[in-house]
């Protein structure tokens, strides 16, 4: 029986169940936890399914040709991999719906001034603020990957005019722009920017003082992505000047975010605890046995991560 390896820091629990679960979607091959493999078996490993590894783990299987990530965002295994192995990351088309719907979510909160009503209920204040219909509020999508589409498509339907941010200016139904200048003219033209980028060299503090202040004032940004993107002290310097009127923010530095961070009692920034799409165990583990599946029977990869490009 083919062995595969499974190599995670998480809880005990979450182990057993992914386990469970992908044992039960590969019944043909024998799926182990690194710690269980003797020398001998080491040596047979060819594919290791993945969560947040231990690289010293996975370096100590010689015969390694690629890993398969449980997660879609795999920046971290990129750094520490450092290219010693192709990797093959999550896309699950329920995690893209799960983002999408979350995206709609949090728009509607912000176009309905949802903040604000808490905010007016907590002060006992009865007052009808303006209404803004979808129509009227522009969103900005930066990333339109796998998930950038799932929103965009969900935000469309819902009445909202999407303009996207992507490296390629790719066909989509809705106006995409790239580079800087394009950049540029998607903020200016923006009331609620949502980042559904990758964190790379070239995204890591992208939403800094400049960029926010190329938003119109009263505007608001969605980070689904990853926290390093967004300059976070530019982002809180922008809602205390009344620049911004609110973020939603569900990626962070640092997680769990850490107690004293001033993000937590920000009155014009709601934090979420990396909620935005979760991974769907069934659904995921269905994906991966399919990509292991095939790689087995015809020695194919699936489609790998770019290594120069980190995403
Ligand atoms: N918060 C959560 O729960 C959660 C869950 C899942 C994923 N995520 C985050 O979402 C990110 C995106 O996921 P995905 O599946 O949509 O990834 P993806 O399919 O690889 O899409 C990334 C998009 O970003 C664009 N891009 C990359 N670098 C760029 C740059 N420098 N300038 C402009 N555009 C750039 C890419 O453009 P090209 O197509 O031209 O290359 C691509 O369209 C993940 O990396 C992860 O960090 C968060």
């Amino acid at each position: 029986m083919t062995k595969i390896a499974f190599v995670a820091r998480g809880s005990e629990g979450e182990e057993a169940q992914w386990l469970g679960v992908l044992r039960s979607a590969l019944p043909e091959v024998s799926l182990l936890p690194c710690r269980d493999l003797d020398e001998a078996s080491r040596h047979e490993i060819e594919v290791a399914i993945v969560a947040n590894p231990d690289p010293a783990e996975l370096r100590a299987l010689p015969r390694l040709k690629w890993i398969h990530s449980l997660w879609a965002g795999v920046e971290r295994l990129m750094a520490e991999l450092d290219g010693s192995v192709p990797v093959v990351r999550l896309v699950d088309p329920e995690l893209s719906r799960s983002m999408g719907e979350a995206v709609l979510a949090w728009t509607l909160y912000l176009q309905r001034d949802m903040p604000a009503y808490a905010d007016q209920q907590r002060r006992k204040l009865w007052t009808q603020r303006p209404y803004r219909a979808p129509s009227e509020c522009r969103l900005a999508i930066l990333g339109t990957g796998e998930m950038g589409q799932a929103a965009a498509a969900r935000l469309m339907a819902a009445g909202f005019p999407v303009t996207g941010w992507n490296r390629t200016p790719k066909g989509a139904d809705f106006p995409v722009h790239s580079g800087p200048v394009g950049l540029s003219r998607v903020l200016e033209a923006s009331d609620i920017v949502v980042c559904l980028l990758p964190l790379t060299a070239e995204t890591r503090g992208l939403i800094d003082a400049k960029a926010l202040s190329q938003m119109p004032h009263g505007a608001s940004l969605i980070n689904f992505a990853r926290g390093p993107i967004v300059v976070a002290a530019d982002l809180i310097d922008a809602l205390d000047r009344g620049h911004l009127t609110h973020a939603v923010l569900d990626v962070f530095d640092q997680e769990p975010l850490p107690e004293a961070s001033p993000l937590w009692s920000h009155p014009r920034i709601t934090v979420l605890p990396h909620i935005s799409a979760t991974t769907n165990v069934h659904t995921a583990a269905a994906i991966v046995a399919g990509n292991i599946r095939r790689f087995l029977d015809t020695g194919d990869l699936p489609k790998t991560v770019d290594q120069t490009r980190g995403y």
